[in-house]
């Protein structure tokens, strides 16, 4: 397993920088409590005018960021009670809100009410945080360090158009992916990139050819941006943000072939397999983001003439920490005992999946070298085996045919499928069902023949 060490005194200033807001420096946060609530606009106003990007934008994850299941239960059940039994956590978990309701952040509120009780936290990132975004404090973009000027300008990507409501401003930096990073890319307390797509991005080949994030996530269409627009425009910025939450942009983000080395075998004959995975529909790794929490694992299994069906391993490449690329169900997130103060915890099973297959992953360790699920408590990261973007990575499947196989043709299949979250972490935090529901991304199918 590689751990990335960070000198004590490096470490230090990570902490005072991820935990003191407001402070100044570069890449630094944005200042907590500099506006109040009613400095920012409601969604629903805008919603007068804007109807389809409203009706956009409520489908998509950024309204939900706060009031979505799984964010309540990570932030009020988990990330809350550990901070009351390590106070040093206090200005980390109330970042959390930095980028998942920024309202609250900017206007003061350090622990924001449950979703129930319909206070404004429930916006999340809505129209006018985003719009009256103007700047970022420095580079790179990190922690929500966005510099916001709320008020009757909107800033977009539109030079000269008018609206009877507010004024607008067209702002280069809208248009470009260090504006997504604000929030995209994280850094916790331990000096680690536990969110890092808006930097994956700009080391893979879309940043070089000028591809920003609203390329694939925010397309573009013909049409009217306002029923009260005075003219339609060619290419109106759809407020899409689809991501892991849309099966169907998961759905064949990655490609996937496979062939046998040889087509024809006898009993006890080693069959090699080889798949190919193309990673050609994604501006970043696969997974990004909260890395931490999704999976991405290959499955192969052969059919026999005879119908009857085999598992087949993955085979090793050797490198270091491989093990946590290949499916286990070893005891593993220990910490959560801690966080909830159940003594003696012994961990649940670490990937909740058949083992022996591949799972592309970026492994995150606690303080104990143990896998954890929280972000904000991850000390070190494990090897990254995740797909890049317009990477292709192969798998090797050497697979000794039973001696006893009937002569005729073995079919073998491949899938590749994704989960936002491990089954094990949500089942035992109760997370509903929807959140480990099991997408399709790809499959494949090849087949040899066995003789006497
Ligand atoms: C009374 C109608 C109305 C309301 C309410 C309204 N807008 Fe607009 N908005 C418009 C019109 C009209 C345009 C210009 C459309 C065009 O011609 O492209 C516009 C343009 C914009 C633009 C593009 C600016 C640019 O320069 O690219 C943004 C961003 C925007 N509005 C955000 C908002 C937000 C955020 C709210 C809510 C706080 C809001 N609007 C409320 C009518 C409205
Ligand atoms: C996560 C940030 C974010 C949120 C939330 C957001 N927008 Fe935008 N909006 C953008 C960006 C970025 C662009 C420019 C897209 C581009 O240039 O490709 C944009 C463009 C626009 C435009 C101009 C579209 C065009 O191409 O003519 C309007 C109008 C607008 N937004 C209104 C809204 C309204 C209303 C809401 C809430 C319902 C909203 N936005 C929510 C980031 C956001
Ligand atoms: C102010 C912070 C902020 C900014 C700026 C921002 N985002 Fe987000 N975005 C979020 C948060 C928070 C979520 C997570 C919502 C959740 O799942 O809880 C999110 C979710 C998403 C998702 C959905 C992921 C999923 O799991 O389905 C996509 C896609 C996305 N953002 C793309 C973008 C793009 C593209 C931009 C720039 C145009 C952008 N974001 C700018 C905060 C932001
Ligand atoms: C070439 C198209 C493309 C570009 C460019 C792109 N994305 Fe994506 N993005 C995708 C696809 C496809 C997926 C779905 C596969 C996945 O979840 O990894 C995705 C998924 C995501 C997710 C969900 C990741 C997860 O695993 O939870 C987020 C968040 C996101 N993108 C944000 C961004 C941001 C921010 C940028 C710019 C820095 C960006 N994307 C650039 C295509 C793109
Ligand atoms: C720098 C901005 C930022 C900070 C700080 C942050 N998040 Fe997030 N969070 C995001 C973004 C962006 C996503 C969506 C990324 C993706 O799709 O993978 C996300 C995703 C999540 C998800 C997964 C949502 C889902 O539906 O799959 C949970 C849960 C979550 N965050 C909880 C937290 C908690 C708890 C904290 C504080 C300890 C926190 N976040 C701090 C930006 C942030």
């Amino acid at each position: 397993m590689r751990r990335i060490i960070i000198p004590v005194v490096v470490l230090t200033v990570m902490l005072n920088l991820a935990l003191t807001p407001g402070s100044g420096e570069k890449g630094e946060s944005a200042p907590f409590g500099a506006f109040r609530e009613n400095d920012f606009e409601r969604p629903l106003t805008c919603r007068q005018c804007h109807i389809d990007i409203y009706e956009q934008w409520r489908q998509a994850m950024m309204s939900q960021s706060y009031v979505h299941h799984w964010d309540e239960i990570e932030y009020f059940d988990l990330a809350l009670e550990h901070a009351k039994k390590d106070s040093s956590l206090e200005g980390a978990i109330s970042g959390c809100n930095g980028c998942h309701t920024p309202l609250m952040w900017l206007s003061g509120v350090k622990t924001p009410p449950r979703p129930e009780e319909g206070s404004r936290a429930n916006e999340g990132v809505s129209c006018d945080i985003c719009h009256t975004i103007t700047a970022r404090t420095g580079e790179p973009s990190v922690n929500f360090n966005y510099v916001n000027s709320p008020g009757k300008t909107k800033y977009a990507n539109r030079r000269g158009v008018k609206s009877p409501y507010h004024e607008t401003q067209y702002l280069e930096f809208v248009r470009t992916a260090e504006y997504c990073g604000i929030c995209h890319n994280e850094m916790n307390p331990f000096g680690i990139w536990v969110k890092s797509t808006q930097l994956e991005w700009a080391a893979g080949p879309y940043a070089k050819e000028g591809v920003q994030c609203h390329i694939c996530h925010m397309p573009r269409a013909p049409g009217r941006n306002a029923n009260t627009a005075e003219e339609e425009h060619p290419d109106v910025a759809q407020h899409l943000f689809h991501g892991a939450h849309d099966p169907g942009k998961v759905g064949g983000a990655i490609e996937m072939r496979m062939h046998p080395v040889e087509r024809e075998f006898e009993p006890g004959d080693q069959v090699v397999i080889k798949v190919q995975l193309f990673n050609g529909k994604c501006g970043h790794k696969v997974p990004s983001g909260s890395a931490e929490e999704r999976q991405l694992w290959l499955r192969l299994t052969a059919t026999d003439a005879a119908g009857r069906e085999y598992h087949l391993p993955v085979d090793r490449k050797g490198f270091e920490g491989e093990e946590q690329t290949i499916t286990s169900n070893e005891p593993a997130y220990q910490d959560m005992g801690f966080m909830l103060g159940r003594a003696g915890f012994a961990g649940i099973p670490r990937d909740a999946l058949p083992e022996g297959d591949r799972i592309f992953c970026l492994p995150y360790f606690d303080r104990e070298g143990r896998r954890t699920i929280a972000q904000w408590n991850t000390a070190s990261l494990g090897t990254d085996y995740r797909i890049g973007p317009r990477e292709t990575k192969i798998e090797t499947y050497t697979w000794t045919i039973p001696d006893d196989m009937e002569p005729g043709r073995v079919t073998v299949r491949g899938t590749l499928k994704y989960r936002r979250l491990v089954k094990s972490v949500a089942e035992f935090l109760k997370v509903p069902e929807d959140e480990t529901e099991i997408i399709p991304v790809n499959n494949a199918e090849t087949w040899f023949e066995v003789v006497d």
